[in-house]
């Protein structure tokens, strides 16, 4: 173990933290190097000794999109595109900000389940169910609110109120792709002959490119959704379906997202998680979302997410955050600026303000899973042998029964 690792860990808890798992049956990462022309799974990755805490890093997420467009809103996007080292891990990040009224048409993101957040503002949303239902199932948004949006299927976004809106999404694909009905269908070039689009949306050829944008898409190679059904003993892909019949908006919705979690604990941080059994819409999507409240000098200790890369972006304050490979990254970010943890690998933010900060983070899976490593080494039930430990850490005995005996 590198003495300089072992010498943070000391510093954060009288043991090393530095321990770095194997989460992926391949490897760390794969930071996109945009400049080869070799392509894999997308990108080519970067040399991973020239990988740099800047590469999991974006800036700007507080910066409000320019709305003074024909709809009303702007999609600022955080794909592999605007953040390398998204290569391979099956996330991203947009801010979507509304002028008062304005709206994200009818779209659909090919490659991706959605997942936002009301920060400010009044939203309505809704998606289409595919052929031949094509249900309508919508709902009205506030602060707090979290709803998701199955992959593929046609959805749109609008505001509500009188004031200007903003939501942070999350995308469970690093290049998400967005088709946005109107123009794919009417804005096409060549353009789709004026014949078909009639004979397609049943109107007169006169009125063909003002009409209806309820088409729906069929996205999925198996089915719309399968929202959650905790009542049923049978169980698929962790939990089994509920009747497609009998499902609602509110199976999609999560309402509290803007309630601050109480972070008067020892570590001085609260995460609230939105997964899958907070939200049973997200079952099968491989999405969640979580918000992380700091204290002043508050830390989310170190920890591993078994079954998810997770993008972080400071919505107030500032936060150091790493991954802890055996080589550690650390970065200070502040408002506005995301970064991107890899599935499995050990990483922690700290809050080095002086006033409460607050993160919203998206997960890569329904149930990324937490495995804090102080209370995974030191807390486990039965304790892990001291030898064992000690050894393992190259540490007096004493020490690690110090250490047990705290946690
Ligand atoms: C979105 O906002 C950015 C930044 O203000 C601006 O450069 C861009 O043109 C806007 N996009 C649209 C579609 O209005
Ligand atoms: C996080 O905040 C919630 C809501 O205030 C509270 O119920 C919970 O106990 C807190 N968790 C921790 C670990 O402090």
């Amino acid at each position: 173990m590198a003495p300089r690792l072992f010498l943070f860990g000391l510093l954060l808890t009288s043991c090393s933290l530095a321990m770095a798992s194997d989460p992926s049956p391949l490897q760390d990462f794969c930071v996109a190097a945009p400049k080869s022309r070799v392509f894999v799974n997308g990108e080519v990755c970067k040399d991973p000794n020239l990988v740099r805490a800047d590469d999991f890093f974006f800036s700007g997420l507080h910066l409000m999109g320019d709305t003074s467009n024909a709809v009303g809103s702007n999609v600022t996007v955080v794909t592999v595109a605007q953040l390398p080292g998204l290569n391979t891990f099956g996330i991203s990040m947009a801010r979507i900000d509304f002028a008062p009224w304005g709206m994200n048409p009818p779209h659909t993101t090919p490659r991706a389940t959605e997942m936002l957040t009301v920060l400010e503002g009044r939203i309505e949303v809704g998606f289409v169910t595919s052929n031949p239902e094509n249900r309508l199932i919508t709902k009205g948004l506030q602060k707090g609110d979290v709803f998701v949006f199955p992959e593929g299927l046609v959805h749109f976004q609008r505001n509500v109120g009188n004031s200007n809106a903003v939501v942070i999404a999350a995308l469970s694909s690093q290049n998400p792709g967005a088709i946005t009905i109107a123009n794919a269908v009417f804005g096409s070039n060549p353009d789709i002959d004026e014949d078909i689009l009639a004979k397609a949306f049943q109107v007169d050829k006169n009125v063909v490119p003002s009409c209806s944008l309820a088409l729906a898409s069929d996205p999925s190679p198996l089915q719309d959704f399968c929202v959650a059904d905790p009542n049923s003993a049978v169980l698929v892909n962790g939990v089994a379906c509920k009747d497609p019949n009998l499902v609602q908006a509110n199976d999609f919705l999560f309402r509290g997202l803007q309630v601050m979690g109480d972070t008067s604990n020892e570590v001085g941080s609260n995460v609230t998680l939105v997964t899958v059994a907070q939200l049973p819409g997200l079952n099968t999507f491989g999405i969640s979302m979580a918000r992380i409240d700091f204290a002043p000098e508050g830390i989310n200790p170190p920890h591993t997410h078994p079954r998810a890369t997770e993008i972080l972006a400071v919505i107030k304050g500032w936060v150091v955050t790493s991954n802890t490979e055996n080589r550690l990254l650390t970065k200070v970010l502040e408002i506005g600026d995301v970064f991107v943890f890899p599935q499995g690998l050990i990483h922690f933010q700290r809050n080095v303000g002086h006033a409460h900060a607050l993160a919203i983070a998206a997960l890569s899976s329904q149930n990324p899973g937490a495995i804090t490593i102080a209370d995974a080494v030191f807390g486990s039930n039965p304790d892990i042998n001291g030898d064992i430990l000690a050894k393992a850490f190259q540490v007096d005995k004493n020490i690690i029964y110090q250490s047990q005996s705290k946690f």
